[in-house]
């Protein structure tokens, strides 16, 4: 096993959908076999715009855990742990807002687009926590020493920030932190059901990995198609249809050149598109279900891999957290 470290996280405030699955959990189940991965969910960070509803987060604590086993990701190999419950986080979050400015947090583009998008949430004024959550990321990251953080390229900036803050605790207190890498991987960013470049739960544009077969019949039936195809047999383009777009995601080769040879000719109706794409989809995520369905029935479990990796993950976050406290004298009770 290399010697680097993963650290990602997710927010726990709604299932994982397939947008997730291609875009970050087909490449977590491949890393996991390559690097030491600890996966946080991030509690903490999820309460920093949905601070009114502490029950929608808790209650996206075990789907999220659950989606992720569902799709492969091995509890024996990976660390799965609650920000909530390593209080370290929150101390190094107290120590590391020194080191960075307001203006600076302003102009990070993430949480820029991010408050943009939930002036509902905040009206005229951020709160201190969201603005601040970089800096909270940037402790998630350092306190298990990860070097490694596969991303989409969305969370780019909030990378950047924390190798800002690691090279500004080395220079003033020593060297003790490890700048962590981005990593993108593949990084597919999966576009929604509507044509939506992104797949989202406030859209209401994806397709979740939980999601039966009378759900995905009622989401395939309504996305978009080729808008000037009106009649069966008008010739079709494949390229503005979002269920064209899916069939390259679940489909063989070979349906997919039969699919769009039909369709440019006006010999395949868009229904029939559907149909055969709602098909494959129910076949590749019923294995993904099946193993769901084991967790679902096994509570305890789930509880049981959250807590081991609490455990574990706290262990280490200790270790860190002394050394910051050692590079920053706070060390007061120590002999000698
Ligand atoms: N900000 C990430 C997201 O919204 C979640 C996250 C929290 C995270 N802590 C992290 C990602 C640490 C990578 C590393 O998806």
């Amino acid at each position: 096993m290399d010697t680097k470290r993963i650290l990602t996280g997710d927010r726990p405030t709604g299932k994982l959908h397939i947008g997730h699955y291609f875009g970050s959990l087909q490449n977590r189940v491949k890393l996991q076999q390559i690097y030491e991965t600890f996966i946080e969910v991030a509690d903490v960070q999820a309460l920093t715009d949905n601070f009114a509803n502490p029950e929608k987060v808790k209650n996206n604590v075990k789907e999220i855990v659950m989606d992720e086993l569902a799709v492969g990701i091995d509890p024996n190999k990976v660390t799965f742990f609650l920000q909530s419950m390593i209080p370290e986080i929150a101390e190094l979050t107290v120590f590391y807002s020194n080191l960075v400015t307001i203006a600076r947090l302003e102009r990070n583009p993430t949480v820029k687009t991010e408050i943009a998008q939930k002036r509902e949430i905040f009206g005229e004024s951020v709160t201190y926590g969201f603005l601040g959550y970089p800096v909270s990321q940037a402790a998630d990251i350092t306190a298990f020493d990860a070097t490694l953080i596969p991303v989409g390229e969305d969370q780019l900036p909030l990378i950047e920030q924390c190798r800002e803050i690691v090279r500004k605790f080395n220079s003033i207190y020593g060297e003790t932190l490890k700048e962590p890498q981005a990593y993108l991987g593949e990084n597919k960013r999966i576009k929604g059901l509507d044509g939506n470049e992104k797949m989202g739960k406030s859209l209401g544009n994806a397709i979740y990995l939980a999601d039966n077969e009378e759900e995905i019949v009622k989401k395939v039936m309504s996305a978009i198609t080729d808008p000037n195809r009106i009649k069966k047999d008008d010739p079709g383009n494949p390229n503005i249809c979002m269920v064209a777009y899916y069939h390259n995601l679940f489909s063989t080769k070979e349906e997919i050149e039969a699919i769009c040879e039909e369709c440019k000719k006006g010999k395949r109706g868009c229904v029939t598109c559907k149909k055969q794409l709602i098909k494959n989809i129910v076949e590749h995520l019923a294995p993904i279900q099946e193993k769901r369905h084991y967790y679902e029935e096994r509570p305890k479990l789930v509880k049981e891999i959250l807590i081991e990796g609490t455990v574990k993950a706290r262990k280490e976050a200790k270790i860190t957290m002394e050394k910051v406290k050692n590079a920053m004298k706070l060390d007061y009770f120590k002999e000698g």
